[in-house]
């Protein structure tokens, strides 16, 4: 998709479609009204305007809006053809809500679904004027990346598919504006959009189409494409690294495991901080001996969107090139039952010498993760992120809505919790307290790997804590994020790109 800034007035431009943005101005009365009020019914009438200074736009769409037909909800659609006074051929009218709580969050989304709208008519190209409500700079970057978010579909294998995309996006500021400083900021957008897609794409495809090996080869190609190291390493590796939780996984396949390990060592940037972004890459969850109920199985493909999110983190990082030094690292194998399989009851020694007490094979996540955060340590990382399709328990804390954030260091978390903000994800903090910590006791060896049902998210983060140890670290569980379980206005059902602009925006926070 290609993106440009236009400063032409919105009415002036001849275009495939308009899309301007509706919002109600209507004062909201909050709380009960008292009994003998006599402003009953106030709440539902709506102040709707068309958000431009262009007098032309807002006459053109006058008669629609005098109708009493428009609610202004969010997503709320009504495409005009041949608008009198315009030079468009279309006129799409997206409702956004009320106004006092349009925020970039809500432009993200209906940028997305302009975008789902039009092509699904057909259409390839639209401008989109950016509401007066919201700074130029701010609303290019969420349109352009809210776009290209709606611009994706998972439809690859299917033979009815109807390649429909938007090609070309443009944005008409409001007021003002800086078009040089406008077109970079669309262009930093575009990257991180892309590469939410190139993410999308990887945790799309099943998993006899994305092997360990593949996700490697996949990992190798796009670093050589945008300039990054890159080396996948295999079993042999893992075993002379003495990645014992690691391998007590990738034992039981017969798929070779890989190990990827992507740095970013840009000129000018400073010894210190090394960022490590640690993926959870989970090819397929069968659950290993300690398998898993057949219905929904199938959904255990994207089990490894930690690790895909890091690849494409990555891939932003390198074109976006802040100056600060990152490493990720993926640890990629199948959780399989077979012969060579672990058993409940197995006691493996990790790579940091802490031994683990198998209580449940299907918590293999935090075993391979375990790994990969102290071997980030060892390759000198002083801050450390990992991102994992965890725990269903995150899912039932959260739902779909928010993934869950952990952090053993309050500083950090602020951090991250700002780059989140701006990054338009919706993110929760749970907590980390010493209390969790009996619920991860074994008898046998230093901890178990499952901490039972009750407070199962923060088990495992507590786990992955014992890796982490006193390095800043953020844990992310998007079991209940990675995967849309139905489409939405703005975005397609299936893999969903989640945390990826968070940890670029967090990544950049440390450039200076
Ligand atoms: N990959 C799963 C978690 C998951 C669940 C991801 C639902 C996406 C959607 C993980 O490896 C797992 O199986 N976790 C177990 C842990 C338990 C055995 C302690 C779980 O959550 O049930
Ligand atoms: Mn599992
Ligand atoms: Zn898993």
């Amino acid at each position: 998709m290609k993106t440009t800034i236009s400063l032409s007035t919105p009415a002036q431009l001849e275009s495939e479609a308009l899309v301007a943005v509706v919002l109600d101005h209507a004062e909201k009365q909050t709380g009960i009204a008292p009994l003998s009020s006599k402003n009953k019914g106030n709440n539902s009438k709506p102040q709707l305007k068309v958000e431009t200074e262009d007098g032309a736009i807002r006459s053109a769409a006058g008669d629609l809006l005098a109708s009493g037909e428009l609610t202004g909800k969010p997503f709320e659609s009504n495409l005009l053809h041949k608008p009198a006074g315009l030079k468009t051929k279309r006129l799409l009218l997206i409702g956004g809500g009320a106004a006092a709580k349009f925020t970039t969050y809500e432009l993200r989304r209906l940028a997305g679904a302009a975008v789902r709208t039009l092509k699904s008519r057909g259409i390839r190209s639209f401008a989109f004027i950016v509401p007066s409500e919201i700074p130029n700079d701010e609303a290019v970057r969420a349109i352009v990346e809210g776009a290209l978010v709606g611009n994706f579909d998972p439809d690859y294998y299917r033979s009815d598919r109807k390649d429909q995309k938007i090609d070309a996006l443009t944005i008409i500021p409001s007021g003002k504006a800086d078009q040089a400083a406008l077109e970079r900021a669309a262009h930093g957008a575009q990257i991180i959009g892309e590469s939410q897609n190139f993410t999308r794409d990887l945790v799309n495809e099943p998993s006899n189409r994305m092997t360990p090996t593949i996700l490697g080869e996949r990992a190798k190609k796009m670093c050589q494409e945008v300039g990054l190291k890159c080396e996948v390493y295999g079993a042999d590796k893992i075993k002379e690294l003495k990645m014992g939780a690691f391998w007590s996984v990738a034992q039981g396949s017969d798929e070779p495991p890989a190990l990827i390990v992507m740095k970013y060592e840009p000129t000018g940037a400073p010894e210190k901080p090394v960022l490590g972004l640690v993926g959870k890459g989970i090819t397929f969850d069968t659950g290993g001996i300690s398998i898993k109920p057949a219905d929904g199985m199938e959904k255990m493909k994207y089990d490894m969107a930690g690790g895909a999110t890091m690849i494409g983190a990555m891939r932003a990082i390198a074109l976006l090139k802040p100056k600060v030094k990152v490493i990720g690292i993926v640890c990629a194998t199948e959780n399989m039952p077979s012969g060579k399989a672990q058993k409940p009851g197995d006691v493996q020694i990790a790579m940091s010498g802490k031994s683990i007490e198998i209580i449940n094979t299907d918590a293999e996540g935090r075993l391979v993760l375990a790994d990969g955060l102290f071997y980030a340590r060892q390759l000198g990382c002083t801050h450390l992120v990992d991102a994992a399709t965890l725990t269903g328990a995150v899912v039932v804390a959260l739902g779909y809505a928010n993934a869950g954030v952990f952090a053993n260091d309050d500083a950090m978390y602020e951090r991250f919790h700002k780059a989140n903000d701006e990054a338009g994800e919706k993110m929760w903090r749970l907590p980390l307290d010493d209390e969790y910590k009996e619920n991860i006791k074994s008898t046998i060896a230093d901890i178990v790997n499952s901490g039972g049902r009750w407070g199962g998210a923060i088990n495992a983060a507590m786990f992955l804590n014992e890796f982490a140890e006193d390095t800043p670290w953020i844990h992310l569980d998007i079991a209940g994020t990675a995967w849309m379980e139905d489409q939405k206005p703005w975005i397609a059902k299936g893999p969903s790109g989640i945390a990826l602009r968070s940890l670029v925006e967090f990544v950049k926070s440390f450039a200076s």
